[in-house]
Protein backbone atom coordinates (compact mmCIF):
# COMPACT_ATOMS: atom_id res chain seq x y z
CA UNK A 1 0.00 0.00 0.00
CA UNK A 2 1.23 3.50 -0.74
CA UNK A 3 2.31 5.76 2.37
CA UNK A 4 1.90 9.42 2.77
CA UNK A 5 4.01 11.49 4.41
CA UNK A 6 3.82 14.58 5.74
CA UNK A 7 5.69 17.60 4.29
CA UNK A 8 3.91 20.67 4.66
CA UNK A 9 1.33 22.59 6.25
CA UNK A 10 -1.15 24.74 4.88
CA UNK A 11 0.13 28.37 3.92
CA UNK A 12 3.98 27.23 4.39
CA UNK A 13 3.90 27.53 0.31
CA UNK A 14 2.78 31.23 -1.11
CA UNK A 15 1.38 30.72 -4.06
CA UNK A 16 3.70 30.30 -6.95
CA UNK A 17 5.98 28.85 -4.85
CA UNK A 18 7.60 25.26 -3.88
CA UNK A 19 9.36 23.84 -1.24
CA UNK A 20 12.13 21.28 -2.01
CA UNK A 21 12.43 18.56 0.33
CA UNK A 22 15.08 15.93 0.97
CA UNK A 23 14.47 12.50 1.59
CA UNK A 24 17.49 9.96 2.14
CA UNK A 25 18.05 9.19 -1.52
CA UNK A 26 15.31 11.62 -3.25
CA UNK A 27 15.12 15.33 -3.48
CA UNK A 28 11.44 16.68 -4.69
CA UNK A 29 9.56 19.92 -4.30
CA UNK A 30 6.21 20.84 -3.83
CA UNK A 31 4.66 23.59 -5.70
CA UNK A 32 1.62 25.70 -5.08
CA UNK A 33 -0.02 26.81 -8.38
CA UNK A 34 -3.44 28.78 -7.23
CA UNK A 35 -3.75 26.56 -4.34
CA UNK A 36 -3.44 22.94 -5.83
CA UNK A 37 -0.37 21.41 -4.85
CA UNK A 38 1.72 19.26 -7.15
CA UNK A 39 4.76 17.26 -6.87
CA UNK A 40 8.07 16.15 -8.47
CA UNK A 41 11.09 14.92 -7.94
CA UNK A 42 14.21 17.49 -8.19
CA UNK A 43 15.74 15.28 -11.18
CA UNK A 44 15.61 16.02 -14.78
CA UNK A 45 15.19 12.92 -17.02
CA UNK A 46 17.55 14.50 -19.72
CA UNK A 47 20.80 14.92 -17.60
CA UNK A 48 20.34 14.83 -13.69
CA UNK A 49 19.87 18.11 -13.57
CA UNK A 50 17.95 19.80 -10.49
CA UNK A 51 14.66 20.05 -12.41
CA UNK A 52 12.81 21.24 -9.97
CA UNK A 53 14.22 24.31 -8.92
CA UNK A 54 13.79 25.84 -12.57
CA UNK A 55 11.61 27.95 -13.49
CA UNK A 56 8.02 27.69 -13.13
CA UNK A 57 5.57 29.79 -15.89
CA UNK A 58 1.96 28.17 -15.25
CA UNK A 59 2.31 24.53 -14.44
CA UNK A 60 5.29 24.04 -16.79
CA UNK A 61 8.82 23.86 -15.12
CA UNK A 62 12.15 24.92 -17.48
CA UNK A 63 14.92 22.22 -16.16
CA UNK A 64 17.95 25.02 -15.94
CA UNK A 65 20.13 22.66 -17.23
CA UNK A 66 19.46 22.61 -21.21
CA UNK A 67 15.73 24.09 -20.83
CA UNK A 68 13.76 20.61 -21.30
CA UNK A 69 10.26 21.42 -20.14
CA UNK A 70 7.89 19.65 -17.78
CA UNK A 71 4.28 19.47 -16.88
CA UNK A 72 4.14 19.57 -12.71
CA UNK A 73 0.58 17.97 -12.76
CA UNK A 74 1.89 14.46 -14.06
CA UNK A 75 5.48 15.31 -15.10
CA UNK A 76 4.77 14.99 -18.57
CA UNK A 77 7.40 16.14 -20.84
CA UNK A 78 6.27 19.45 -23.08
CA UNK A 79 9.69 20.24 -24.51
CA UNK A 80 12.94 18.80 -25.97
CA UNK A 81 16.05 17.92 -25.01
CA UNK A 82 14.30 15.53 -22.07
CA UNK A 83 11.86 12.71 -23.53
CA UNK A 84 11.18 10.53 -20.56
CA UNK A 85 8.71 12.30 -17.84
CA UNK A 86 9.59 13.20 -14.32
CA UNK A 87 8.60 11.37 -11.74
CA UNK A 88 6.15 12.67 -10.01
CA UNK A 89 4.48 12.11 -6.37
CA UNK A 90 0.80 12.31 -5.60
CA UNK A 91 -0.26 14.56 -3.05
CA UNK A 92 -2.97 14.72 -0.65
CA UNK A 93 -4.86 17.18 1.52
CA UNK A 94 -5.81 16.48 5.12
CA UNK A 95 -6.91 19.01 7.68
CA UNK A 96 -3.56 21.14 7.53
CA UNK A 97 -1.19 18.92 6.54
CA UNK A 98 0.18 18.27 2.96
CA UNK A 99 1.15 14.85 2.38
CA UNK A 100 3.12 13.36 -0.66
CA UNK A 101 3.48 9.62 -1.76
CA UNK A 102 6.91 8.56 -0.23
CA UNK A 103 9.67 8.57 -2.62
CA UNK A 104 10.49 5.75 0.01
CA UNK A 105 8.39 3.10 -1.69
CA UNK A 106 10.04 3.23 -5.12
S1 LIG B 1 19.49 18.06 -17.53
FE1 LIG B 1 17.54 18.94 -17.70
S2 LIG B 1 17.43 19.57 -19.76
FE2 LIG B 1 19.35 18.58 -19.61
Amino acid sequence: MTEFVKVASAGEIPEGQRKLIDFEDVTVALFNVSGHYYCIEDVCTHDGGPVAEGELDGYAIECPRHGALFDIRDGSVLSMPAVVPVQKYEVRIEGEDILIESPDDW
